[in-house]
């Protein structure tokens, strides 16, 4: 049977004529740029996230630059970052001007370790980007008090986590609510993707929110008047009348996921060769990826790829073995929490859309091999 790691077909029936006519509404109008979609998708996720102040913007990558870009950072300036991670993470440090300074993760979440944060400060160091990865959050309850220590950013890239929950001295709390700035991708193949590339930020203080707002719009909010040079990034009105559409389903679509997930986890339970993900007790898990570990990964992948059994390696190289950060010195054996994920982990299929019958070809694929 074949299973796709992703079906964004299987989605797009569920939800084709509420979509269509949200795109041919934009099209009638014909505001491309800016169009009251945008601003109501921005009221919209804040909500959802809890924040009283959302910006659209062109990517999930550009949501990570436009925050760093306010720092004015000059060359030495150090942000720290984890190194298992999608490359945006570090390209936006880089492409504002600092200098990413990889540290270590937990090994049971795969998220940034806060004592590795810790030891990494140096007096040049000036933010942190913190990843949600996979869809849990890190534990921003011990992250923010270092950088309140330090007077440091905190950027909360929060592609692969809207939705999202840790709770913190007994509240849900999600990303964007405590870090200086939390950041959105909509890419499609995101738990709420668009048409194409989109991103946002998310933020409890106007005075950056505003900043950003400009920073999208070649630095000016009034057009042709421009306080500072700035970007085009703006989120496109088109995705933003997608995003709508799907955004009332994200509950829905979180919550299957998690269903998926508890399901693969039960069935795993009689395979002592796989290591299924494992939840920090404090968060609630949207499932971005489900990620497991396992021996003789890479014999597994071609095992699975064989039997039409979409999977795929996240990350195969992190970012301080990445040939374009050789300069900063980083080898084999920097970060070897990291660098035991990458030779172990293996993500499968897991979408709403996902049937029994697909999970259990799954599962019977991993069986046969680990037998
Ligand atoms: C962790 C992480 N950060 C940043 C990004 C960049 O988002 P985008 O592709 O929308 O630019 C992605 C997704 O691709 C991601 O997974």
């Amino acid at each position: 049977m074949k299973v796709p790691l992703l079906d964004l077909v299987a989605q797009h029936a569920t939800i084709r004529d509420e979509v269509q006519a949200a795109v041919q509404s934009v099209v009638d109008r014909q505001q491309f740029i800016m169009g009251p979609e945008v601003a109501e998708l921005e009221r919209r996720v804040a909500a959802y996230q809890h924040v009283p102040h959302a910006v659209g913007c062109a990517s999930g990558t550009d949501a990570l630059l436009l925050p760093l870009r306010t720092l004015g950072l000059q060359p030495g300036d150090e942000v720290i970052a984890p190194a298992f991670t999608f490359f945006a993470t570090a390209g936006a440090i880089h492409n504002t001007g600092g200098t990413p300074v990889f540290v270590d993760i937990d090994p049971v979440t795969f998220n940034i370790d806060p004592a590795a944060i810790e030891a990494a400060i140096t007096p040049r160091t000036r933010a942190i980007v913190v990843v949600h990865l996979f869809g849990q959050m890190a534990p921003m309850e011990r992250i923010m008090p270092i950088a309140a220590r330090h007077g440091l950013m905190v950027v909360e890239d929060g592609a692969q986590a809207i939705g999202a929950r840790r709770k913190i001295d007994g509240q849900w709390r999600l990303l964007g609510e405590l870090g200086t700035v939390g950041t959105l991708s909509f890419f499609p193949s995101k738990n709420l993707g668009g048409w194409g590339d989109g991103g946002m930020m998310l933020t409890n203080d106007a005075a950056l929110a505003e900043r950003l707002a400009k920073l999208r719009l070649h630095g000016g909010a009034r057009q042709y008047h421009h306080e500072e040079v700035g970007y085009n990034s703006r989120l496109d009105t088109l995705q933003a009348a997608v995003l709508l559409v799907k955004l009332a389903h994200l509950d829905r679509w979180n919550a299957a996921r998690r269903a998926r997930a508890a399901r693969y986890d039960a069935l795993f339970a009689a395979n002592p060769a796989v290591c299924p993900p494992k939840v920090d007790p404090a968060n609630e898990h949207i499932y971005h990826q489900y990620t497991i570990r396992v021996e003789r990964r890479d014999d597994l992948l071609a095992h699975l790829k064989a039997r039409d059994v979409g999977c795929a390696i996240y990350y195969p190289l992190p970012l301080h073995l990445q040939p374009c950060f050789a300069h900063l010195g980083y080898r084999r054996g920097s970060l070897p929490v990291t660098e035991a994920a990458m030779d172990g982990v293996l993500s499968l299929p897991i979408y709403p859309e996902l049937t029994d019958a697909q999970q259990d070809a799954v599962v019977q694929g991993i069986a046969e091999f680990t037998a």
